[in-house]
Order: C-alpha cells, then sequence, then structure tokens
C-alpha cells in the first residue's frame, strides 16, 4: 500500500481520494520514517504538493541511497524544467502536477513496476516468496449486454490491487467492442491485438509491454480500438496471453463480450471463479438461467461461480429470493444502482477509484475482499471444453 507524506489534511484526503483511497497517511516526517520503518517492503512514496521542495528533495536523495527500490513520486502545484532537473537528479522518479489524477496514477504504476523489477520476488505477497505460483483468474460475464459487465470487471480490478497491495492483469476480451479503456480513460495505445506481431517470440517481457499501466498494482491489457484488429487475435493466442500472463500477476480479472465465443471460452475454462452478472429484470434472469444450463453442460464447476445482482435495489417487484428461485443458484453479492455509475463512467474514473465510500464502491470492494481475495483457488477445469461448441481450438 502507498505511503502518502502531506502535511495539511485536506490536500491529504484530496491525494488519498485521487489514489483510491488505499494509503498510509503520514501527516510529519516522524511518521513518513516509522510507517517506513515499519514496512521494509514498501514500495512508493508519495509527497504531496504541501512537502517544502527541500524536504522532498532530501527525502528522495536519503532513500535513493538506503532503499534503493522504493520509489519517490512528487506531487507539484508548478512543474517547470528546472524543478524537474532538481527532483530527478535528488532521485524522485516522477513528478506530477497537482489534481492530475491520470498523470498520478500512470506515475506511481511506472514506479511500483521499476521498483518491482529491482526486486525480482515481489516483497508485498510474502505467500508467493519463493514460489512460481498462478495468478488466480477471476472471469466477469453475463451473456447479456448491459448487465454491468466492464463496470464491474474495472472495479473488480482496482478493489483487488488495493493501492498496490497485489498485482492485478485487468484484461479486456471484448475484442471486438472493449471498454476497458474507455472506462478507465487509457489511450489504446497497444493491447491484445499487438501481441500477434510477435508470433512464436511471444513471452512474458513481450507480453508486460503490452500492459498498460493504470495505478499501482494494476495493468491493462486493452482489446483494439475497433473489430478488425480484433480479427487478428485467434484463440491460441489467447491462450497463450493468458498463460503467460498468469505468471505476471497475482490476479487476472477478465472483461467479457456478451456471448460465448471461442475467446470466452478459452477464459472460462482457465478461471478459478466465474462471475456471473445478472439485473433484477426477467430477459437478464433468463439469460442467466441459460449461462447456468450452459455452464452445466461444459462441465464449470458450480463451486466456481459466483453471481452478482447488480442493480439489486431497483424497484421492479422482484424479491432476492424470486431471483435465487428462477436462477437456482445463491446471490453472491448485492451492487446497488446508483446514478453515480454512469456520471464516474463518464468523468473516466472508475467509482470504487473515485469515491471509495460509495455503497456502490463498498459492495464491490466487500465482494473482492470476501469472496474474491481470501477464498482458495480451485483449479480450472479444461477437458474438452472447447470441443463441445465444434471448434476445436483451429483458427
Ligand atoms: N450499479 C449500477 N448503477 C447504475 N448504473 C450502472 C450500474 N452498473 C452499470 N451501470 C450502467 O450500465 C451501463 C452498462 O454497463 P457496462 O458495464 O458497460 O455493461 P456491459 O459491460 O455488461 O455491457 C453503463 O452505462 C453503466 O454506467
Ligand atoms: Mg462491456
Amino acid at each position: 500500500m502507498t505511503i502518502l507524506y502531506e502535511p495539511q489534511p485536506r490536500d491529504a484526503q484530496r491525494v488519498a481520494v485521487l489514489l483510491g483511497g488505499d494509503v498510509h497517511p503520514a501527516a510529519a516526517r516522524e511518521d513518513l520514517s516509522r510507517l517506513l520503518a515499519e514496512r521494509p517492503a514498501e514500495q512508493l512514496v508519495v509527497l504531496g504538493p504541501g512537502v517544502e521542495l527541500p524536504e522532498a528533495l532530501a527525502i528522495a536523495s536519503e532513500y535513493r541511497l538506503s532503499r534503493p527500490a522504493l520509489g519517490v513520486v512528487l506531487i507539484r502545484v508548478m512543474v517547470d524544467m528546472v524543478l524537474l532537473g532538481e527532483a530527478l537528479r535528488a532521485g524522485v522518479r516522477e513528478v506530477v502536477p497537482v489534481d492530475d489524477r491520470v498523470a498520478l496514477l500512470t506515475a506511481c504504476a511506472r514506479s511500483v513496476e521499476i521498483s518491482r523489477q529491482m526486486a525480482p520476488v515481489s516483497p508485498v505477497v510474502p505467500e508467493q516468496a519463493g514460489l512460481q505460483q498462478e495468478a488466480k483468474v477471476i472471469t466477469v460475464f453475463a451473456a447479456k449486454g448491459g448487465c454491468g459487465k466492464t463496470t464491474i470487471a474495472t472495479n473488480l480490478a482496482i478493489a483487488l490491487a488495493a493501492g498496490g497491495t497485489r498485482r492485478v492483469g485487468l484484461i479486456d476480451l471484448d475484442l471486438a467492442f472493449g471498454d476497458v479503456a474507455i472506462m478507465l480513460q487509457l489511450a489504446p495505445q497497444r493491447g491484445i491485438a499487438n501481441a500477434s506481431e510477435f508470433g512464436a517470440g511471444l513471452d512474458e517481457q513481450a507480453l508486460r509491454a503490452l500492459f498498460t499501466p493504470y495505478s499501482p498494482g494494476l495493468h491493462a491489457l486493452l482489446a483494439p480500438p475497433g473489430p478488425t484488429e480484433a480479427e487478428q487475435v485467434s484463440q491460441q493466442l489467447v491462450t497463450k496471453v493468458l498463460g503467460l500472463a498468469g505468471g505476471m500477476f497475482d490476479y487476472l480479472v477478465i472483461d467479457t463480450p456478451p456471448q460465448f465465443n471461442e475467446h470466452v471460452l478459452v477464459a472460462l475454462e482457465r478461471s478459478h471463479l466465474h462471475v456471473l452478472l445478472t439485473t433484477p429484470d426477467i430477459p437478464a434472469l433468463k439469460n442467466l438461467r441459460i449461462t447456468l444450463d450452459t455452464f452445466d453442460l461444459l462441465r464449470l464447476p458450480n463451486e466456481q461461480r459466483l453471481v452478482v445482482l447488480n442493480r439489486s435495489d431497483a424497484k421492479v417487484g422482484l424479491t432476492a429470493a424470486d431471483i435465487e428461485r428462477v436462477i437456482r443458484v445463491p446471490i453472491s453479492a448485492y451492487v446497488p444502482s446508483s446514478r453515480d455509475v454512469p456520471v464516474s463512467i463518464n468523468k473516466g474514473i472508475p467509482i470504487v477509484a473515485d469515491s471509495p465510500a460509495h455503497p456502490v464502491s463498498k459492495a464491490i470492494r466487500d465482494f473482492a475482499a470476501g469472496q474474491l481475495a481470501d477464498t482458495a483457488a480451485s483449479k480450472p477445469t479444461s477437458q474438452g471444453l472447447r470441443g463441445l461448441f465444434g471448434r476445436g481450438g483451429k483458427r
């Protein structure tokens, strides 16, 4: 989790919100020293606009020598070349202007990435030390469009990354009409479609460069800008990408199109958990029931299914009990409806980051912390799944 040093409480609050809420605040230099001493594996310190420049430079110089893997990101009201030069010479990794959320998150993500490369076995995930553990793979699916798949997938990914505590790869498998880039305000300069350019040479290093950093711990593999480029992505390529990405992150969160296509099948068979979304209306419930029947047919294990009722409080005459009776599966999480969700999407800042205390954010964070993060990963099933669809993996 990021440490934020900012003496002014209001600025501290503002920057904490920009960082997504998951920060250890330090109001004085002594707090900063204590927090760093308590957290020898910490990888990032953000110095707020209220830290005087000489003090900020002194902090950067001190830790550059004593803890080279610790990144320092500095926020300034005014950024000019002289300041930038001084800061970089002192060992600050990045300087970002105040209130520029995208610049701040990208700078933090780049810095954490550098720290991770300096310390190959991530010290913040102790259970991983010495183990080549595979990521827990979570696919978010609904056979009907507009249920909130992309909304939930992006917010879950932010919640799971928990301010850099975990490494999360968010993969947009809605190849033709992917919305992850737009929801996170990322430019799709590179993404999954570029993986095909490497042919058999695609390896972890090449794939790493195709991910776009979003915030500490969270990197996104974006869908191409349009359907034409999407056609370059074969089923085999998705299999290879998911295999490699599994070794690079603690969690993979996969967003999907509203249909069982060959790419979705690869994701489903490689997943440890299937987050199945629905809304409290008859067409969505009918589609979820058909989805569940299809999952049975595909022999995807029951215990990997987690049904999430989105817009759970919509007053439409169906109770949770009615819904559970129709779908014959218990509901694992309830995400309320709020106009703040489309407002956050239009702002380009997912609600979990923009407004961590909002009831929608709280529902998503509780679900991530309770049912996704800590459940033991059961093995993904993969026998003959694609064969049932008669495609056999050729393309
Ligand atoms: N809990 C919610 N409350 C209000 N609006 C929501 C909620 N979840 C999703 N939406 C809205 O529904 C629309 C579709 O969501 P999206 O995530 O794009 O769905 P999908 O990816 O399943 O097609 C978006 O405009 C989004 O703002
Ligand atoms: Mg979508």
